[in-house]
């Protein structure tokens, strides 16, 4: 649990510090007053990055040198901080976790994994295919940290077999096409058994953010197996490129039957997200700390409510003000 956050020059933020409570924490305030931007914070004590995908350098205060980031955390009775700085000249960020530096990002998550939903969240329905297998790689790293290493080396491979198959060097590819079957049966059947896993649970609780609609979801593998990359590698060479493999897998939501990126309302696209990802926290992570940037802009009061009703642990919701819906809340943060 997160229960005080100090930002040093980070966005429009130049000193200033936060207390949060268990459960649910409201952070309101009119267009641009830095709500976001907190929940870029709060993000970034578990991610190491900004979810808004923004340069480090980019949240830094205008004008100033560096940004800092201290946060008091309680996990199982024992209390953390963490401190974050990121310096302009270096372009260094330095982590300390109990005011020991640590290397790897990953440690940050596994102390303190986070879950962050943001009005983006409609284009992983509506956007290319890459949105979606990006998303399900997020959430499958969190449930296991090993899958995360595999899409780091298949990456690799198809970095190699694409100045391969560009320069059309023919036997030098089977090696890579090896390598590369190898990984994909793996990520394949990870992604298989995590959405497999993930199926039903999802349509039961769609079926109630969606006012009985339900919503499901459908993984379609570039290679099922039935044809081995070798035997692939003529329409390969002409296209000059890796065109086959889990980089090309295609995942599609669907509400009641049809697909959910034609047919969903915006409400509904964002409700099918929520619902997933809540899925997600019952089954694999439910001590995560969640962050909803705006969730409740799209959603009737229906929608509100039945979001509210689902909250675990500790959440920190962003709003321009207090939804009509919204009655229950430990902590409100009024900028
Ligand atoms: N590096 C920076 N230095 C100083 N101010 C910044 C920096 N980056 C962004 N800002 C300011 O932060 C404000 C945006 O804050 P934020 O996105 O958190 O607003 P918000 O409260 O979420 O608004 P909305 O309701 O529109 O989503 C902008 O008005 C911008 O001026
Ligand atoms: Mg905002």
């Amino acid at each position: 649990m997160l229960t005080e956050i100090s930002l040093t020059s980070f966005r429009n933020f130049e000193n200033q510090i936060f207390t949060f409570e268990k459960g649910l924490n409201l952070i309101i305030g009119p267009n641009g007053s830095g709500k976001t931007n907190i929940l870029e914070a709060i993000g970034y004590i578990s991610q190491a990055k900004s979810f808004r995908r923004a340069a480090d350098k980019d949240i830094i205060t205008w004008g100033k040198e560096f940004f800092r980031i201290e946060a008091k955390l309680e996990k199982d009775g024992t209390k953390h901080n963490i401190s974050i700085s990121y310096e302009l000249e270096t372009a260094s960020k330095k982590i300390l976790v109990n005011n020991k530096p640590v290397e790897k990002t990953s440690i940050l998550f596994s102390l303190f994994p986070s879950l962050i939903s943001t009005d983006r969240d409609q284009d992983i329905i509506d956007g290319y295919p890459v949105e979606r297998r990006n998303m399900i790689n997020r959430l499958i790293s969190i449930a296991n940290p090993e899958y995360m290493n595999l899409m780091l080396d298949y990456r690799k491979v198809i970095e190699n077999k694409n100045v391969l198959l560009r320069e059309q060097k023919t036997k030098e590819l089977k090696p890579w096409n090896q390598k590369q079957d190898d990984l994909s049966s793996r990520i394949v059947s990870y992604r298989r058994e995590f959405i497999e896993r993930m199926r039903e649970p999802f349509g039961i609780l769609s079926k109630e953010f969606l006012n009985n609609k339900k919503a499901d979801i459908y993984f379609s593998p570039s290679l099922d197996g039935s044809r081995s990359l070798d035997e692939l590698i003529k329409e390969e060479l002409e296209a000059g490129f890796s065109i086959y493999g889990p980089h090309r897998d295609s995942i599609d939501f669907l509400i009641d039957e049809r697909p959910a990126k034609i047919f969903g309302s915006e409400g509904e696209k964002r409700l099918i997200i929520l619902a997933f990802y809540f899925t997600f926290l019952d089954i694999y992570k439910p001590e995560s700390m969640v962050i909803l940037d705006e969730p409740f802009s799209v959603l009737d009061r229906r929608g509100t409510g039945i979001v509210l009703s689902h909250l675990l642990n500790q959440t920190f919701i962003s709003a321009p003000f207090i939804y009509e819906g919204i009655q229950k809340f430990e902590k409100v943060l009024n900028l």
